[in-house]
């Protein structure tokens, strides 16, 4: 009896285990846009350390654009490590009055985790939930969550450089610029 409620309790726990396994999967692995989202995996036996380690994140990155932010990603596509486990990670570099403009990640919900300067961030909760705009000043040391799929927006509204740290759970989240999908809509060439 105690021989079969031992063996029970191993099949729960191995099939839980099981389930863990079979679920822990990128949220939402099989397309972005026309691409399956994921690479075809290396043999193990040819990874390197070079596959899952990025160094230097701490350095500062110039920012030349004129809207005043640089990103730099960390995923699948330059972090081999991460291809199908459902991670990604980004710096965000803001200069003065810089900002990463309303966008959203069809593959991905994320943290942004202030570690310098001020930034006001938010995002919109969807139209079935009447729109609402959730938003903060971050400070370093605060962090905010935007949910898979609702546009977000960054600004720094210190006085000097900010820098961000998110995280996403997608090694190839997606990037949708509202702004730059406006224009296409604005301006149809047919
Ligand atoms: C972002 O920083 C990199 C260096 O890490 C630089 O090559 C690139 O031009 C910068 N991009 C922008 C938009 O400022």
């Amino acid at each position: 009896m105690k021989s079969l409620s031992t063996f029970l309790a191993r099949s729960v726990s191995l099939l839980a285990l099981t389930l863990s396994l079979a679920f822990a999967f990128d949220p939402s692995s099989v397309q972005d846009d026309a691409f399956v989202n994921g690479k075809f995996c290396k043999d193990p036996k040819l990874a390197t350390l070079e596959d899952y380690v990025i160094t230097g994140l701490d350095e500062r990155r110039p920012v030349t654009d004129p809207i005043g932010s640089n990103v730099t990603f960390v995923n699948g596509n330059n972090l081999p490590g991460l291809n199908t486990i459902g991670l990604s990670f980004a710096r965000v570099d803001f200069a003065v009055n810089g900002q990463v403009p309303p966008h959203f990640h069809p593959q991905a919900s994320e943290v942004l985790f202030v570690t310098e300067g001020t930034v006001l961030a938010g995002f919109v909760s969807s139209d079935e939930d009447g729109n609402r705009l959730f938003t903060k000043t971050l400070n370093k040391g605060d962090l905010i969550v935007f949910p898979m799929g609702l546009v977000h927006h960054a600004v720094n509204v210190g006085k000097g450089p900010a820098v961000a740290f998110g995280t996403l759970n997608s090694q190839n989240p997606g990037m949708i610029t509202i702004a730059n999908t406006a224009i296409l809509w604005s301006n149809p060439t047919t």
